[in-house]
């Protein structure tokens, strides 16, 4: 198996930059006799299975559950695919064509790869997580110099032993871990975000379904942006929010130097 250091495949709100807290809590919540043998961890908000990876990394033995609800999976299983296509576009970046020939030997690559990785291919021939339209014309011809030459990785056992369900995230809550033994990991889409790198589009009544729905023990990540620690004092009367705590924070660089705060809060 190749050591993973980051998701095979990018992806928006990853959680990467958390690996180190989120590997401490969990040691923590093991000598605090939450987590056992018998733990189910359900990665209710899978994304690109990086929690669900490191988990299974730490607890070989136990069961985890990703809900792979943006079906990642497939563009891991395109990963060949998209190769051969970034190989026919540097071949194109490096003829300089004028952008409109450039835009048509492109077009030509991808009418001849049908269901390619759209978010890998738009992030190779666009800027700013847009994503491509089938006529291009999102497309920007500098966007091109990003395109390494390194192939990318295909993920060999990145997943392997996780199990996949692929469902609503309060739905898999309220059938899946009803009988216990479960403990939720929880990291939904900030709230209010229009990305456009997601499925789905969370927003405040989202929030109230997932809040009455947790069940303890349960990690959530959550930022300030979301008034995440506000949010929960609001609702905090309920038994499954009663008492949560911050167990660690991160600070995420973002433009003109303004730094945003993520939370790892917990409640057993
Ligand atoms: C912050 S990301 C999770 C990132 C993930 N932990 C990782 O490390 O890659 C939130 C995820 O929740 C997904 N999502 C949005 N609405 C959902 C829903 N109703 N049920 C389950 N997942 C949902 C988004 O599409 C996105 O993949």
């Amino acid at each position: 198996m190749h050591k993973f250091t980051a998701p095979p495949l990018s992806f928006v709100g990853n959680k990467k930059y958390f690996s180190k807290i989120y590997l401490e809590f969990l040691d923590f919540a093991l000598l605090s006799g939450v987590i056992n043998k018998q733990t189910i961890f359900l990665d209710c908000f899978g994304g690109s299975g990086w929690l669900s990876h490191i988990t299974k990394q730490r607890f070989p033995k136990n069961r985890v559950i990703w809900n792979d609800y943006d079906n990642y999976q497939e563009r891991l299983e395109r990963i060949p695919q998209t190769n051969a296509i970034r190989q026919e576009l540097l071949r194109i970046k490096e003829k300089n064509l004028s952008k409109e020939k450039t835009k048509q030997e492109i077009l030509k690559v991808l009418n001849a790869n049908l269901n390619y990785d759209l978010r890998t291919i738009s992030g190779y021939l666009t800027f700013c997580g847009q994503t491509l339209k089938e006529d291009l014309s999102n497309f920007v011809p500098s966007a091109l110099e990003k395109i390494t030459k390194t192939t990318i990785k295909e993920p060999i056992g990145y997943l392997e032993g996780v199990e996949r369900v692929q469902s609503d995230a309060v739905n898999l809550i309220e059938t899946s871990a009803g009988g216990g033994g479960y403990f939720l990991i929880l990291d939904p889409p900030y709230l209010q975000t229009h990305s456009k790198s997601y499925e789905g589009y969370f927003n405040l009544s989202d929030y109230a379904r997932l809040l009455n729905a947790i069940k303890k023990p349960y990690c959530l990540f959550g930022s300030a942006k979301s008034d995440i620690l506000e949010l929960l004092s609001l609702v905090e009367e309920k038994e499954q929010i009663k008492g949560f705590c911050v167990y660690g924070e991160s600070f995420t660089k973002m433009n003109q130097g303004i730094k945003d705060r993520d939370y790892l809060i917990y409640n057993f």
